[in-house]
């Protein structure tokens, strides 16, 4: 058994709950992933079992630790990073759930959205948040369970209930119920935090209706928040980073200077810009969000949150079941030319940024009699590199700053015909780095830096290593009717109430 150190990081995703152990090189010497449930009990509605959550998130660290042959002492430091916005409430004395986790592509609060919306009330929401009333963030979430589940809302101005983002769920657990806290980023996500002011609002309290008592408190991304309880794997180490899984990846990609990018092809995809010291407010469409606070220094960062981006390999493979493996979609993909005039616009969720309509749905255009499952299964691909790149160009416009380069990573980015296809379309150059677990690296430099584990961000921007480039092998001229097909299908798919 080793006597090094080591950091673990829990990746708690939208699909699945990973811990991955690292190295002091920033190398990944165990991973151990477990899948869970996917709840839809309407159409529009997706839901999380916590306990669930909970359960699949311990076992792998215990099986991550089991792999790498450590014993829990010797984990230097735990990361917490997560699918941000969705949504638990739990008793606090019994420690259970009043409802399911709410997740982040959850649409059942589109109705309210636009109600307020109507009144008149995005501007200063906005202007507060960085964000936009849209069903995707916490806060209205949490406003549903409190006024749909029986008892809730006494229970909660009672001061009994605790609401948390995942991360805070989880500090809660692996601290045996003992700190409820939550990191800026998770919090600049919940429609509660005023970006301005640094803290929870109380007009925007008073305006869901949710009481203040029920929030965690807010932390930086990187200290040290409590000990993992003794019985519990890894035992008395310390919890010393929590970043929401996408600013997680900003840093583990080492986008560290104004300017630099990154895009996850995870579920969805998240474009992320670092914008230094002030939080730029986006004319096109974007969010203004926190990209980490270390210290007493907050970064900021503007995004493009894209709902499916992954998910739409997933669905041909489990829903149309045209392919066994993401590997096999790859592979028919690459045997036609082009997806033959198909456009998918995978709006399973609505559409996030830059269009925000919870409304839309999915759309498939431009069949003809010849489409086959290639077709379908290269249009899949496009789709994720279309709506990466209408994000890129409101990215650009609102920063000023052509992107030369973007760092990808999440699982959808071991495709090679997905990056190439989205070099072509930015015409510019797409790099995805030798290590591709950047969002749970990021969640263990976070930790590692608060306990000197590392020393500082340039001893990470050392380790980012490329692995591939790719260059556009397109002209401009050849991309332009393509985008042109892309958005005459994206105003099919907007708007389709029922
Ligand atoms: O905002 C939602 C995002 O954090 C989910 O990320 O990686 O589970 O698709 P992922």
């Amino acid at each position: 058994m080793s006597q090094e150190k080591y950091i673990l990081a829990f990746d708690q995703g939208t699909t699945s709950s990973r811990s991955i152990i690292f190295d002091h090189d920033g190398k990944v010497v165990a991973v151990a992933q477990k899948e869970f449930q996917q709840i839809y009990p309407k159409p529009g509605w997706v839901e999380h079992d916590p306990m669930e959550i909970w359960s699949s998130q311990s076992a792998t660290a215990a099986e991550a630790i089991s792999r790498a042959d450590l014993s829990s002492d010797s984990i230097a430091a735990v990361g917490v990073t997560n699918q941000r916005e969705t949504t638990i409430v739990w008793d606090k004395h019994t420690g259970k759930p009043v409802y399911n986790a709410i997740v982040w592509q959850d649409r059942r609060t589109a109705d309210y959205c636009r109600k307020l919306k109507e009144d008149g009330i995005e501007a200063m929401v906005s202007e507060k948040t960085g964000l936009r009333l849209d069903p995707y963030f916490a806060g209205t979430k949490v406003r549903w369970i409190l006024e749909n589940v029986k008892g809730a809302r006494a229970k909660a101005e009672a001061g009994d209930l605790l609401f948390g983002t995942v991360d805070s769920w989880l500090v809660w657990q692996l601290t045996g119920h003992k700190v409820h806290v939550t990191d800026i980023t998770n919090a600049s996500r919940t429609l509660f935090y005023n970006i301005d002011q640094d803290g929870w609002d109380d007009e925007l309290l008073e305006l869901f209706n949710v009481p203040r008592c029920m929030l965690p408190e807010i932390k930086s991304c990187s200290e040290v928040y409590g000990h993992v309880e003794k019985n519990l794997y890894p035992g008395g180490a310390p919890i010393a980073g929590i970043a929401g899984d996408q600013h997680a990846a900003l840093f583990g990609q080492a986008c560290f200077d104004p300017g630099m990018a990154k895009n996850t092809y995870g579920t969805g995809c998240f474009l992320l810009m670092n914008m230094g010291e002030q939080p730029i407010r986006s004319k096109n469409n974007l969010l203004t969000t926190v990209a980490w606070r270390i210290g007493d220094k907050t970064e900021y960062a503007l995004e493009g949150s894209i709902f499916i981006g992954g998910a739409v390999v997933q669905w041909i493979r489990d829903e149309l079941q045209l392919v066994r493996t993401a590997q096999e979609l790859d592979e028919l993909a690459a045997t036609v030319e082009d997806a033959g005039g198909l456009f998918l616009v995978p709006a399973f969720a609505g559409l996030g940024a830059p269009h925000w309509d919870p409304y839309a749905r999915g759309a498939a255009v431009g069949i003809t009699r010849g489409t086959n499952r290639a077709h379908f299964c290269r249009a899949a691909l496009e789709s994720i590199a279309f709506q990466s790149a209408d994000l890129i160009t409101a990215m650009e416009k609102d920063s000023g700053i052509s992107l030369k380069e973007l760092r990808v990573d999440g699982g959808a980015c071991k495709s090679d015909p997905l990056l190439q296809f989205q070099a072509d379309l930015l015409q510019s150059e797409v790099i995805r780095p030798k290590c591709i677990e950047t969002t749970a690296l990021g969640a263990a430099y976070l930790a590692g830096l608060a306990v000197g584990f590392w020393k500082s961000r340039d001893a990470i921007t050392k380790r980012w290593e490329k692995d591939h480039s790719f260059t556009p092998k397109r002209q401009a001229e050849d991309m332009a009717p393509l985008t042109a097909g892309w958005n005459k299908a994206l105003e099919r798919s907007k708007n389709w109430e029922d």
